[in-house]
């Protein structure tokens, strides 16, 4: 069975003050996890070595990188590599987020490489895919959605793609309000897994997890959490409020 996740992107928001009392929030709030389930906490990178080791003695909570450039290693001024948060022993790393596309301009050929680095540091990449409104509103989001795996996931082989977990994050959704709606979520995400099927092989699309993020809050996860291929979720905004994710956190035990 795959696991269910809830995880956290902080994206470029909090203290560390902020940020370790929300880690202390949360692991008091939320203290065991079972085997099934998992909290990631995708934080920035002066925070991973600290929330790594803060995290180490509860169960069930790992920490993610938000981001890792796509080359081994050089002159590449402010950057991080894989190699680098390997070697903390960071276990994930988000790759392909919207904002990064957007304000970075990360193509899909450059996100096949990160998750190329990722995999050979046995990191666990989070793949986010998702398209934007003017897509959506053409009714084109399939083949769309379709294309972002295939020319940056498909880079993975077999071996490796059963460490990865897919989000499906619809841009129109993120940071809007507007949240999909659960019958979207779930033909999307329906979709996202034949497509791994036909590529991968069924057995292995069952085991990846395809989270849903875009607006997640407490008031909708449960309804989310309930599709049978929603997997868990990828949380922005509501991820910086100890009450509001560790709601999150119990719905997705419940689920
Ligand atoms: P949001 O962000 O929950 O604030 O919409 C989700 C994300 O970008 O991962």
């Amino acid at each position: 069975m795959r696991k269910k996740i809830a995880a956290a992107n902080w994206k470029m928001n909090l203290t560390w003050q902020q940020g370790n009392e929300l880690v202390q929030a949360l692991l008091g709030a939320t203290p065991s996890i079972q085997d099934s389930h998992q909290v990631i906490l995708s934080v920035p990178f002066p925070y991973l070595a600290s929330v790594n080791s803060m995290v180490q003695s509860t169960s069930g909570y790992q920490v993610a990188a938000q981001n890792c450039h796509h080359l081994a290693a050089g002159a590449y001024t402010g950057e991080v590599s894989a190699i680098m948060l390997a070697s903390l022993g960071i276990p994930y790393c988000l790759v392909g987020h919207s904002e990064r596309r957007e304000y970075n301009g990360e193509t899909n050929a450059v996100l096949a490489e990160k998750l190329q680095r990722c995999s050979e540091n046995s990191i666990r990449p989070i793949f986010c895919c998702g398209e934007p409104l003017t897509i959506r509103d053409q009714e084109q989001q399939n083949e769309y959605v379709a294309r972002q795996l295939q020319e940056s996931l498909f880079v993975l082989s077999k071996e490796q793609v059963g460490h990865a977990v897919v989000a499906y994050e619809p841009i129109w959704a993120i940071g809007t309000g507007r949240t999909a709606s659960s019958a979207q979520a779930q033909a999307m995400h329906q979709h996202i897994r034949k497509v791994l099927a036909d590529h991968y092989g069924q057995e292995l699309a069952e085991r990846i997890p395809i989270l849903y993020g875009g607006s997640v809050k407490a008031s909708n996860a449960d309804e989310l959490f309930g599709c049978p291929d929603v997997d868990g979720a990828l949380v922005g905004g509501a991820s910086l409020v100890a009450s509001e994710f560790t709601a999150i956190v119990r719905s997705l035990c419940k689920s």
